[in-house]
């Protein structure tokens, strides 16, 4: 895959892909509150759209089956047998790539102290363990470095995020927002982390979710 910055015209693909990734976690007949984070935080202060990546498949024939979870783009779709551009298949053009995975970074901070929050990560669910989310997860963590970004926080598996050099935000002396996270909200030191302690407050979208 290559990764590179979300563009305007990837934005429904990436809502496919996080859909998709997060389905079935709450009630089936519900967009996941992954989809609805995306979106907030776009339109939130703390949105990083440097920061906002996707990987794409760059095969040109690649056809995507179930593009746009139950929305059409109306410009690249057509009827397929029963006259449903939703559930047409979707050829690549030129300046439509296909998105296979998604990770983002927003604004978050620890007692005042600016670091990042990142959320979500999302693969295709037949394009996972195949190391997406890995080459997501390495470019925006190097990208963030680059910048001279501190910190890293987020909620996930420890055995998952463990090799990308996250620890238990507690063995840095960095509160999770809800103490009942424990080992799950984990930081990423970065070149610029210095010794802080409080408590981590994400961008405010995430907030509003019932992450625990
Ligand atoms: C988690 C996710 C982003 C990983 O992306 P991916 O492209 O499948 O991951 P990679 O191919 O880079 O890495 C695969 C490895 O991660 C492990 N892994 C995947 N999800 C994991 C999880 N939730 N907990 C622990 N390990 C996990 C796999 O076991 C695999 O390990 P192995 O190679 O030793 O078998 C992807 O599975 C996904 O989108 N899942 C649904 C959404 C989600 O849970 N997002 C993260 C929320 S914090």
């Amino acid at each position: 895959v290559l990764i590179r910055r979300e563009r305007a015209q990837d934005a429904v693909r990436i809502r496919a892909v996080v859909a998709a990734a997060f389905a079935g976690r709450g009630p089936l007949d519900r967009l996941p509150m992954e989809v609805t984070l995306v979106e907030s935080l776009r339109a939130d202060p703390g949105w990083l759209p440097q920061l906002s990546l996707v990987a794409i498949d760059p095969r040109d024939d690649f056809i995507d089956d179930d593009f746009g979870y139950g929305e059409g783009d109306g410009e690249t779709s057509s009827a397929d047998d029963d006259g449903d551009p939703r559930r047409a298949p979707v050829r690549r053009t030129h300046d439509d790539d296909m998105v296979v995975g998604y990770v983002a970074c927003s604004r978050a901070y620890v007692d005042g102290h600016p670091g990042l929050g990142l959320g979500p990560l999302a693969v295709r669910p037949e394009r996972q363990r195949q190391g997406v989310g890995q080459a997501l997860m390495h470019a925006v963590l190097g990208m963030a470095d680059g910048v001279g970004e501190s910190f890293v926080g987020l909620l996930g598996s420890p055995s998952y995020y463990r090799r990308f050099g996250f620890r238990p935000s507690i063995e840095l002396g960095i509160e999770a927002p809800d103490p009942s996270w424990g080992a799950s909200f984990q930081i990423r030191p970065l070149g610029a982390f210095r010794p802080i302690t409080g408590v981590f407050s994400f961008a405010t979208p995430f907030t509003s979710l019932p992450m625990a």
